[in-house]
């Protein structure tokens, strides 16, 4: 089969074209032939080299698919061999096909198209895990989010409006402020001509919010937490403007705030059935009913990941990028 891997860490240049065999399903697997893979910035800091596949997984990139499945395990009954399904994966989704475990799977339901499958699994069980689960997100409630029109960003949006929140995002231009809000965030800051901790202040007529996702990290920490409500909750899920923060931890007990955060990718396959057991019953449903789309942003051939991670890195993007797998 054809895939798009890379030797040595690098630019978007370093992706070449493999020839690999077709993955085995093993116990409690599916081979699924992949119609798209959707593009996350996790690829993009693997390719760097600095964010290496968890043992086991594959080295070629990509955290999600959506295809067809066209073979089953050795202990599955192979009643799914047809089924369109799109799939969480520890690696080796920039490929014409895949293993997934079968418990990390969802139905593609009629009238959701591949390429917008493909770009669900990733941002939705992040976003799930952490808003509702870590986050304890309650309908009612308002939620910062950074990075507004990122792919997170814009399913955090979708999510916190089917669940009763009021979402605040920030984003570094106007245009991306404009776009946040027509996805459906109720206010939009540029941080870039605003301080991010006043506007929520005046949004939120000095009475703070309850929960921040946030994916910058170093210093907004101490700018996130002084957004916060007395028992506000923040949780990190990535670190994109610098690992350490400095912190008032008299704060944190004065006014009782909580800090958690996770990665999806190096945990147990358990947890991720447990997770998308969750999320099948939660939230599949208003994928079924068309009341949630990912934000799409485009599509680009298998043989383009580069270009498609150059695309991300020059952060133009408004959602989802997607990879589309030709097969002959
Ligand atoms: N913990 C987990 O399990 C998990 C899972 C998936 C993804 N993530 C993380 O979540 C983040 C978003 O992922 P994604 O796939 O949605 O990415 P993406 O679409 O590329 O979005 C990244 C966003 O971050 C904002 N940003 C702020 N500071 C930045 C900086 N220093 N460098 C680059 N971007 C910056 C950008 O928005 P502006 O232009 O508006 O600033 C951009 O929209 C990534 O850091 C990713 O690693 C974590």
């Amino acid at each position: 089969m054809k895939a798009m891997g890379f030797d040595e860490p690098g630019g978007p240049e370093v992706f070449r074209p493999e020839t690999l065999p077709v993955p085995q399903p093993g116990p409690g697997e599916v081979l699924i032939k992949i119609a798209y893979a959707g593009v996350n910035r996790p690829d993009v800091i693997q390719r760097k080299g600095h964010y290496p596949p968890p043992p086991g997984a594959s080295p070629i990139p990509g955290l999600e698919i959506a295809g067809t499945v066209v073979a089953a395990g050795p202990d599955l009954s192979g009643e799914r061999i047809g089924q369109e399904v799109c799939a969480l994966v520890t690696g080796g989704g920039y490929a014409e096909y895949c293993v997934a475990k079968i418990d990390h799977c969802l139905t593609v339901p009629e009238g959701l198209d591949l390429a917008e499958a493909a770009a669900l699994p990733e941002t939705l069980f992040t976003v799930w895990h952490n808003v509702f689960e870590r986050g304890w997100a309650r309908d009612g409630e308002t939620l910062l989010v950074h990075g507004g029109t990122s792919g997170i960003g814009t399913m955090a949006i979708k999510l916190a409006g089917l669940f009763g929140l009021t979402t605040i995002v920030t984003c570094g231009s106007d245009e991306k402020c404009a776009a946040a809000l027509r996805i459906g965030a109720d206010h939009a800051i540029n941080y870039k001509t605003s301080d991010f901790v006043e506007e929520v202040k005046r949004i939120t007529e000095g009475s703070g919010l309850e929960l921040v996702l946030d994916m910058v990290s170093g210093d907004y920490v101490p700018r996130n937490l002084a957004c916060l409500a007395e028992d506000g909750r923040h949780v990190t899920i990535a670190v994109l403007g610098g690992m350490t923060a400095e912190l008032n931890m008299a704060q944190i007990m004065a006014r009782r705030l909580t800090l958690t955060g996770s990665t999806l990718r190096a945990r147990p396959d358990e947890f991720k059935a447990l997770l998308c057991d969750e999320i099948a019953q939660t939230v599949w449903p208003a994928v079924e009913e068309g009341k949630l789309r990912p934000e799409m942003d485009r599509a680009f051939p298998l043989e383009q990941a580069g270009d498609a991670h150059a695309h991300m890195e020059a952060g133009g993007h408004i959602g989802k990028i997607v990879l589309k797998v030709a097969h002959d």
